[in-house]
């Protein structure tokens, strides 16, 4: 993904209209959640200043359906481009676009569309937009606006009816839409109407992985590049060797993020279960909300999952380990990522480090002790606290995560634990290991969890003598 308007980072969205010619069963805006349906003009001239002043981002125009007003939306697209904006992106279903209406956008200064072509087989594209010929008039407009000179990315969303479809959709677009450059490979989101049809529409992820992973390879032979979008896919459903090209792991790989006019895309996605142990889970948000709740996670696998490094190093293709036998210190931090995963590996923190440590490429903290005095953990309950904080700003796969492995082998009482914990709960932590547990001591678990419900508290299996070191953490 590179410049302009092919790079997400330099897109902001303007909505003309939230009024639609299809009724599109999976619209994740559809206009009866929006009133008025039309904004009044001097609140478009207010959501368009921002893309004035800043004159870096691409002005995507969207809806609704933007075309159902064309003297409005010439004259938009005219007020952008003179007003400095280089690229002016249309997002529409194209139903309405003849070699006219092309030729006046692309007259009035549109560089590229985002056209919904939801599936090569015409009889799914009209059933999910319940408007019978609709595919015939897209592909109409689609030819159209390449004929005027404008640009064309296709965005497919994949529901649970088309995602056997994948591949024979690139094929198609390879050879009768030949001249098409880029798909941006979405699948169902499930907000708006979709909410109400989730059965039928949200993708099995299981299923898709497979057709994904075709898919690319068919649009690879035929020249086509495939973004995996915010609304597209988990990076273990098809696209774990694909992360220059998506999006969510493009933007991770620093944890500064640039927030795009008009697009809120935090909130809607969780990491839960898989992720927790997955390699990639610091370039991926897992999946939506309803995908947890609705399909309990099918088809969801951590990529080379492993367990915290308390007692041993991990490495792997997407992982590495910062091994350190004492506390960890400013000078041993490295500011480049070169893995999705850097564990840094301690005994506690060095008094002031939280700053720097967030700002470095650690990605993952795994400290290990067995000194359950609160003033012995002080400066290391500062530093994670610090991250905590500013780990509020962030989306859940840029946040550093502390794992704390606490060895029990000094006997400490329910009392002195239950107290640390709390202090780790309160600070931010994600999660206490209990190692060096004595035998029958099982059930402590669940009543510490209960106590904390803040904090993940999990077990280690004592694999030895007391005090033996080689304890591995269970799930
Ligand atoms: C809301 S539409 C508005 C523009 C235009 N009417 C169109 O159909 O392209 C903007 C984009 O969001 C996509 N979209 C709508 N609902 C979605 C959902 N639930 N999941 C993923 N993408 C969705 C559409 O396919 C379209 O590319
Ligand atoms: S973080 Fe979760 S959803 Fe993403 S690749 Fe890993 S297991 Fe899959």
């Amino acid at each position: 993904m590179q410049i302009g308007e092919s790079n997400h980072r330099t897109k902001g969205l303007l909505r003309l209209t939230m009024a639609c010619n299809e009724r599109c069963a999976f619209c994740n805006v559809p206009v009866e959640d929006f009133r008025p349906a039309t904004p009044p003009d001097h609140v478009l001239e207010a959501e368009l200043a921002p893309f004035l002043d800043g004159q870096t981002q691409t002005l995507t125009i969207s809806g609704g359906e933007p075309t159902l007003l064309r003297k409005r939306l010439l004259a938009l697209v005219r007020r952008a481009r003179e007003g400095g904006v280089r690229f002016v992106e249309l997002q529409t279903n194209a139903i309405l676009i003849d070699a006219a209406y092309a030729a006046d956008l692309a007259e009035a200064g549109v560089t590229s569309a985002f056209v919904s072509l939801l599936s090569h087989d015409p009889a799914h594209h009209d059933a999910l937009t319940e408007v019978e010929g609709s595919h015939v008039r897209c592909v109409r407009g689609i030819r159209a606006l390449h004929d005027a000179g404008i640009r064309v990315t296709l965005n497919p969303v994949t529901t649970r009816q088309t995602q056997h479809l994948l591949p024979a959709y690139m094929d198609f677009v390879g050879t009768e839409l030949a001249f098409v450059r880029l798909v941006s490979l979405s699948a169902v989101q499930p907000h708006g109407r979709a909410r109400g049809h989730l059965e039928r529409l949200l993708p099995d992820y299981d299923v898709l992985a497979e057709h994904t992973r075709v898919a690319r390879g068919v649009a690879e032979a035929h020249g086509i590049e495939v973004v995996n979008p915010y609304c597209g896919l988990p990076l273990c459903v098809g696209w774990t060797d694909g992360q220059s090209h998506s999006v969510e792991a493009a933007e991770s790989v620093g944890r500064a993020q640039a927030k795009a006019h008009g697009i809120r895309n935090d909130g809607n996605k969780r990491h839960q279960g898989p992720c927790y142990r997955c390699a990639l889970r610091t370039r991926c948000g897992g999946a939506w909300h309803a995908y947890w709740d609705h399909r309990d996670g099918a088809g969801l696998r951590a990529v080379e999952p492993h367990d915290p490094p308390f007692l041993a190093p991990v490495v792997s293709d997407h992982v590495q380990t910062l091994w350190c036998d004492g506390p960890l210190t400013s000078a041993e931090l490295p500011a480049t990522r070169d893995t999705a995963t850097l564990w840094a590996r301690a005994t506690s923190l060095q008094p002031g480090i939280g700053p720097v440590l967030f700002a470095s490429a650690v990605t993952d903290l795994a400290l290990v002790g067995d000194d359950l005095a609160p003033h012995a953990w002080l400066p290391t309950l500062k530093a994670i606290a610090h991250v905590s904080r500013r780990n509020r700003e962030l989306p859940p796969q840029q946040r550093l995560r502390v794992h704390v492995g606490l060895s029990l082998r000094n006997r400490p009482t329910a009392v002195q634990l239950l107290g640390l914990l709390r202090l780790f709960e309160r600070t931010g932590a994600f999660q206490v290991v209990l190692l060096d547990l004595r035998v029958g001591a099982e059930e402590l678990g669940p009543f510490l969890q209960s106590q904390v419900p803040g904090l993940r508290v999990k077990l280690g299996v004592n694999t030895g003598k007391q005090g033996n070191r080689g304890s591995r953490v269970v799930r």
